[in-house]
């Protein structure tokens, strides 16, 4: 395994290609990256979807000297006329692009398939001839980075799920994931190309699309409209600050062996239960916003990695979850304008799809209700 004290595979002052770059992850990745002013250039490849924000870049575009090291290209990850190019003038690849939300995985899952699976296939393609032009230049090969999921792992009941454990997918998102990260396999395996996979936990953070928990409960109580928790708000998932995710993945990038997975847990395994309590202290709001709506079906009860492997080449988080809500829920109060953009064009169509008759059947629940003994996680 290589060591924190190796020379980096990847180092200052590479270029490298961010595909998703203009999501939730993917931005702070590059916001992250481009303040460390370390002479690395960065050319984004984003189809901007509905999930995708150019004004997630804004901090870097409103500073001269990282504004010239970032390009941004508007484009879809499985269109090779647009990616070859560009994989070609790279040192490395870091593939953030996907659909990212079970639900809507749920509700059209077309694609999910069509990124996660068949855009993946096409980086990999321009990642191989790119390589092989490399070698044949006497240059090394093109480092490609698959930003995968512990949902990979599907339900994990007890336990903390190993790099080595199996891919038992459960939606047609993870399922998606996993088809991408076993395609990265078969290139690193058939054509010898230098890949690592990361597989992260579920993230929180500013610029988190108001879809997904956290910020749809925090951005919802803001306005106090009710929040639609899924079944008994019972299920359990580790949640990883965002910076620390992004920061995660840069250290794989540049310390991780190539045909190497690598877990990235996070710092806290709450309930969903525990998670809203304290968005809505940190808010101020009470906790009869809440209702109990009709479950997600397929629904995850719990995933929980172990970070032994990615311990063993020197990461570890910095955010405590107490920290790094805080901050978060005080993002979202000063930065109203962005996420009232975000809950615009198809929200009200989506939010009634979703949420409509579950809403309607929703119900009422206490902060303890049907917790016969303590939770352990509390
Ligand atoms: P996101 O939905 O906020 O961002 C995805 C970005 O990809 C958007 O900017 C979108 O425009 C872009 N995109 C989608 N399809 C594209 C295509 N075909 N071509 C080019 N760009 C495209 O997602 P996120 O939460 O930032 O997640 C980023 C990655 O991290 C994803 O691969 C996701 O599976 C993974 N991940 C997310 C979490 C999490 O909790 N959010 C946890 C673990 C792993
Ligand atoms: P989410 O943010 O969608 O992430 P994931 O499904 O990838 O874990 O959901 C986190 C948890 O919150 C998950 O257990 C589902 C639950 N949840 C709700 O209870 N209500 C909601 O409206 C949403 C979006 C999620």
């Amino acid at each position: 395994m290589t060591s924190e004290s190796a020379p980096p595979r990847i180092a200052p002052g590479a270029r490298l290609l961010v595909t998703g770059g203009a999501g939730f992850i993917g931005s702070c990745y590059v916001r992250d990256v481009l303040a460390r002013r370390d002479g690395t250039r960065i050319t984004v490849l984003d189809k901007l979807t509905y999930a995708g924000n150019r004004a997630n870049l804004e901090p870097v575009e409103q500073d001269l000297e990282q504004a010239a090291r970032l390009r941004f290209v508007q484009g879809d990850i499985a269109e090779p006329g647009i990616v070859g190019p560009l994989v070609a003038d790279a040192d490395a690849v870091l593939n953030f692009a996907a659909e990212s939300h079970v639900d809507r995985s749920i509700l059209d899952p077309e694609a999910f398939l069509r990124t996660g699976v068949i855009g993946v296939h096409v980086l990999l393609e321009a990642v191989r001839a790119a390589s092989s032009a490399a070698g044949l230049a006497g240059r090394p090969p093109v480092r490609f980075l698959q930003v995968s999921t512990d949902e990979v792992y599907g339900s994990v009941e007890d336990g903390h799920s190993t790099e080595n454990d199996r891919l038992e997918p459960r939606s047609p998102y993870s399922a998606a994931k996993a088809a991408g990260e076993l395609l990265v396999r078969s290139y690193v395996v058939t054509h010898g190309i230098d890949a690592v996979v990361t597989r992260g936990s579920n993230t929180y953070g500013p610029y988190h699309h108001p879809e997904k928990l956290i910020p749809l409960f925090v951005t919802n109580a803001i306005d106090d409209q009710p929040l639609p928790l899924y079944g008994d708000g019972l299920q359990r998932r580790d949640w990883l600050y965002v910076s620390d995710h992004a920061g995660a993945i840069d250290h794989v990038l540049r310390h991780g062996t190539s045909g190497e997975t690598y877990n990235l847990p996070g710092s806290a395994e709450m309930t969903n239960r525990d998670v809203v309590a304290a968005l809505l202290e940190r808010l101020g709001k009470p906790w009869s916003l809440v209702r109990s709506v009709p479950d997600r079906p397929g629904h995850d009860r719990r995933y929980a990695l172990d970070g032994s492997k990615l311990a063993a080449i020197g990461w570890h988080n910095r955010t405590s979850f107490e920290d790094g809500l805080a901050a978060t829920v005080d993002w979202y109060r000063a930065n109203e304008r962005w996420w009232r953009a975000a809950r615009s064009g198809d929200w009200d169509a989506y939010y009634e799809r979703q949420y409509g008759t579950r809403l309607a059947a929703g119900q009422a629940i206490g902060r303890d209700a049907g917790l016969t003994s303590p939770d352990p996680g509390r």
